[in-house]
């Protein structure tokens, strides 16, 4: 497993320049691609689908693209997305009437398969399924919008999703995503995170846009 993971969250890119966006971000020394899909019904936003994905695999990226849908339902579009080059693809439990079938349908199409908690969604709901995924991702702020602020308790559930990871034995992915900053990565890493999404943290730092994101990147690393 690679050690750590910084995933910048493109939610927070200049969307009139996205390919160079995420070049620049790849170049700085990002490793994935986070990649928010919002719906206007699971959660209160709308932004992008496969087809955003696909130009960027057209413009040239072969980084790994972290699909994180908040999408209901899920399953319909899980198809379009592996076509359109995601890498993994991580849903919410509520909206999927069937978690472990969903699950296997990603990994179905070749992609990696990542469940996603809400700050209130208790970690029961890896009981069953924690051996099937590729990833557990945990919100540390409700999903729908960049720039909202890390919520402490999301510190004790990582130390929790973290043991129950490591009981499992297998490489299963710890991601955060919400309110990750330069200032509080240390101590998200200390309580058992990996993977780290960081949206207005990266493309909003302060100088980025005179300097690139080299900085930012090297900092959060
Ligand atoms: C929120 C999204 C996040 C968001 C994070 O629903 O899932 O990925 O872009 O943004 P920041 O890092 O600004 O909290
Ligand atoms: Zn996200």
């Amino acid at each position: 497993l690679q050690s750590t993971v910084i995933a910048p969250s493109i939610l927070s890119a200049n969307f009139a320049k996205l390919g160079e966006e995420v070049d620049n971000v790849l170049k700085a020394g990002a490793d994935w691609v986070h990649f928010d899909v919002m719906d206007n019904h699971y959660v209160p936003n709308l932004t992008i689908g496969p087809l955003v994905c696909e130009a960027l695999r057209k413009h040239g990226v072969t980084a790994p693209i972290d699909v994180h849908l908040m999408v209901d339902p899920v399953d319909r579009i899980v198809p379009d997305f592996a076509k359109a080059g995601a890498s993994t693809i991580s849903f919410h439990p509520e909206a999927s009437l069937h978690v472990h079938r969903t699950i296997q349908l990603i990994k179905s199409h070749g992609c990696g398969a990542g469940l996603v908690l809400n700050p209130a969604t208790p970690i029961e709901v890896l009981d069953w399924v924690l051996e099937d995924l590729d990833l557990v991702l945990l919100m540390s702020v409700n999903p729908g919008f960049g720039g909202q602020s890390f919520i402490p308790s999301a510190l004790d559930k990582l130390r929790r999703v973290r043991e129950r990871i490591d009981n499992s034995g297998r490489a299963i992915r710890l991601e955060i995503d919400g309110g990750v900053k330069a200032d509080n990565i240390a101590e998200i890493a200390a309580a058992g995170a990996d993977t780290f999404v960081a949206g207005s943290a990266i493309f909003n730092a302060p100088g980025a846009d005179q300097h690139g994101y080299d900085e930012i990147v090297r900092r959060m690393k």
